[in-house]
């Protein structure tokens, strides 16, 4: 049964618990249109073993088919609009602005058509109060003083690394001497020295004398790391000491050497007068808590996390009871790959579900999101192919592409008429001094951006990889269960049929509470797969417990548990992300990204600001993420908000009644005016 006062019960859960009438409805179905056959393609196989493509009815593909048409999508927004229950909706007072915003942009930014609202006299209203779309570029402001706070800090850095040097003495200052004769670093010098007694400096072995190695990690990394990175380094790798719903708790940190290492504070008793700091703060009171074991925590409003559907809200009524179950009937690890011992029926279950989810014959699971990209890209391709990747590609894409051997070229960001150009060449003049066509070419596309917040124009890169035979691979990591009416995706979304992306990749970190990836495909392609990707067949296959995660969360998105709170989760994410996003930008910030993503970074540009912006959050109680070079441009450093179906309306009010105090302190209102 469960707690009437369980802390993490998300208001869709509690709803769904305690209303009667919760779970009378089914979600709604979704548009189905005929199938409309690619049309043929001059494309070489994506696997290179023949074999009979499987001619099995793909009834889970139909009903993915082209989900929604251009002229409709207004009507589908005033239906919305009007199938609302003004009274139950936390967002009635605003419903028709946040429904008239993300109609806009998803009118401008999957069909490039912006003509067909104005025609319309009902949203025509908001249009005057809806904040025009911003100018998003950095301003020539910001652009300057962020190239001067970063040369300051790099000149500060190197002054103080010479000055460490000539005066033998500061918190990086490691002499050689010193070090062998401290014997750090040398793994080889207890043995030795319990070997011979006289020891000498120079010793044996060249880890003896630490001159002589080349440096393990780049000068500028380590340089970066100590100069730049250890200054603000409390702002990042935050522990945390519970489920990462939308409250979370965040271990206390202190540091005694100036930043450059950071402990967990523990229990109040073992604070110093060294740090007075957390001494003033916590005896103000202000959002600090303690753990069961009395450690030392803030109670903060997690807008970080991509608990995007809330399951680390309500897993106690969502998931549990399956998966402590699957825990007493299946080991926590199987011990052995995908080839070997490592499948077990809930393996092929989850393979089974995604196929039907995302409308693809058949899926293969991975361990790893990451290494879903890392080892399925190689898997896929070779020398000889091409792989062309949006410029803002996640590393595992990245790491996957350099590792297949294959070419690789980049497009500007979601630009498909750059692609177009960048494939109309590669075709043109084939490989490179051979002249000879390329095997195979891959293009590689997110579904959401993950530090843009924005999503793929999918259907304008379908259009142009199908009119010059290339294949599409979408990575749906931050897109699956979080876009789309019932939570199938950027194909969805954007109703893109399946069929026309050859690869469907996705993870199970985000939506679903879980971990792993997958990819779906057409079964001959998966066949493959299964027999050739080294990151199933040479690695663990994913937990048992973590299958039955997965599986439980797919039911609850897809009604199968037999309630309505996955259609719930799915709306709660949405609003939530359209109110959060309509406000931010109603502050005059700097947001990117588009309305019904969960994803919204608000740019900070200065590196001083990362820090002061984090740190004001976490003073506030809010537990945010910042994001500085080298992970984006050196000039687009930026606080990135992952909204979440845990959220209440009640929660992100005061998150946004914080930050705009944050961005008076801090100048951050670039929309509104150069200086911020
Ligand atoms: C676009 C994209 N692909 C792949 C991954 C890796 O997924 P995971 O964290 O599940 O390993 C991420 C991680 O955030 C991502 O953003």
């Amino acid at each position: 049964m469960v707690d009437d006062n369980n802390k993490y019960l998300s208001p869709v859960a509690k709803k769904a618990l305690y209303n009667d009438d919760y779970s009378s409805s089914p979600p709604t179905p979704m548009t189905v249109s005929p199938h409309s056959s690619a049309p043929s393609s001059p494309r070489r196989s994506l696997v290179s073993s023949s074999g009979d493509s499987s001619d099995d009815s793909d009834n889970a593909a139909k009903v993915l088919r082209a989900a929604v048409s251009a002229p409709s999508l207004l009507e589908v927004s005033i239906n919305r609009r009007r199938d609302i229950d003004r009274e139950d909706d936390p967002y009635s007072d605003v419903r028709d602005r946040m429904e008239y915003l993300s109609t806009r942009d998803k009118m401008k930014h999957v069909y490039h058509d912006e003509t067909t609202l104005t025609c319309e006299s009902d949203l025509e209203r908001f249009s005057n109060e809806a904040p025009n779309t911003p100018h998003q570029d950095i301003t020539i402001f910001a652009a300057i003083t962020t190239y001067i706070g970063y040369v300051v800090l790099i000149v500060t850095g190197h002054v103080r690394d010479v000055c460490a040097k000539l005066f033998r003495k500061g918190r990086y200052f490691r002499s050689s001497t010193k070090i062998m004769s401290s014997g750090i670093n040398n793994p080889y010098r207890d043995e030795q020295s319990q070997t011979q007694t006289n020891t000498t400096p120079s010793g044996n072995y060249p880890s003896d004398n630490p001159t002589k190695y080349a440096p393990l990690l780049k000068s500028w990394e380590n340089f970066y790391t100590r100069r730049l990175y250890h200054r603000i380094q409390d702002c990042f790798n935050r522990p945390i000491a519970s489920r990462p719903s939308a409250c979370i708790s965040v271990l206390e940190r202190v540091s005694f050497d100036g930043n450059k290492t950071m402990s967990v504070l523990g229990q109040m008793s073992n604070l110093s007068d060294e740090s007075p700091r957390v001494m003033e703060e916590y005896q103000s009171g202000q959002h600090y808590n303690e753990t069961s074991d009395g450690r030392v925590v803030r109670t903060c409003l997690n807008l970080g996390s991509y608990n995007y559907l809330g399951f680390a809200d309500d897993w106690d009524i969502t998931c549990k009871s399956d998966v402590m179950k699957s825990l007493q009937s299946l080991p926590s690890s199987v011990g052995s790959s995908r080839l070997e011992f490592g499948t077990t029926s809930l393996h092929r279950q989850v393979e089974t579900i995604v196929s039907k989810f995302v409308g693809k014959e058949d899926a293969m699971v991975l361990n790893m999101g990451f290494n879903t990209n890392a080892t399925i890209i190689p898997t896929l391709t070779s020398r000889g192919d091409l792989i062309i990747s949006d410029e803002l590609n996640h590393t595992s894409i990245v790491n996957g592409a350099r590792a297949s051997g294959a070419a690789i070229r980049t497009f500007g960001h979601n630009d498909s008429n750059d692609l177009e150009l960048i494939l109309r060449e590669a075709i043109v003049y084939g490989q490179p001094r051979t002249r000879r066509p390329w095997n195979r070419i891959l293009v590689v596309v997110e579904g959401i951006y993950s530090m843009e917040g924005e999503y793929c124009d999918l259907r304008n890169i379908v259009t142009v990889c199908k009119k010059y035979g290339a294949y599409v691979y979408l990575d749906e990591a931050h897109s699956i269960g979080a876009m789309g009416p019932s939570g199938r995706g950027c194909c969805e979304y954007t109703g893109v049929d399946p069929a026309d992306v050859d690869v469907l990749m996705g993870t199970f970190t985000k939506s679903f509470g879980g971990m792993g990836g997958y990819v779906a495909a057409d079964r001959r392609v998966i066949d493959e797969l299964r027999k050739e990707c080294a990151g199933s067949a040479y690695h663990n296959s994913l937990s048992p417990v973590v299958c039955q995660q997965i599986v439980s969360s797919f039911q609850v998105i897809m009604g199968e548990d037999g309630t309505n709170i996955g259609k719930q989760k799915l709306d709660a994410l949405r609003d939530n992300s359209n109110y959060f996003r309509m406000r931010l930008t109603d502050m005059g910030l700097h947001v990117l990204g588009n309305y019904d993503s969960p994803i919204m970074p608000v740019m900070l540009y200065n590196p001083t600001k990362i820090a002061a912006f984090s740190r004001e959050c976490l003073k506030r109680g809010l537990a945010v993420v910042v994001v500085g070079f080298p992970a984006v441009p050196i000039l687009m450093s930026r606080a990135r908000f992952c909204i979440s179906a845990g959220h209440t309306r009640e929660e992100l009010d005061r998150a946004l009644k914080e930050l705009d105090e944050i961005a008076d302190l801090l100048k951050l209102r670039y929309a509104r005016s150069t200086f911020g």
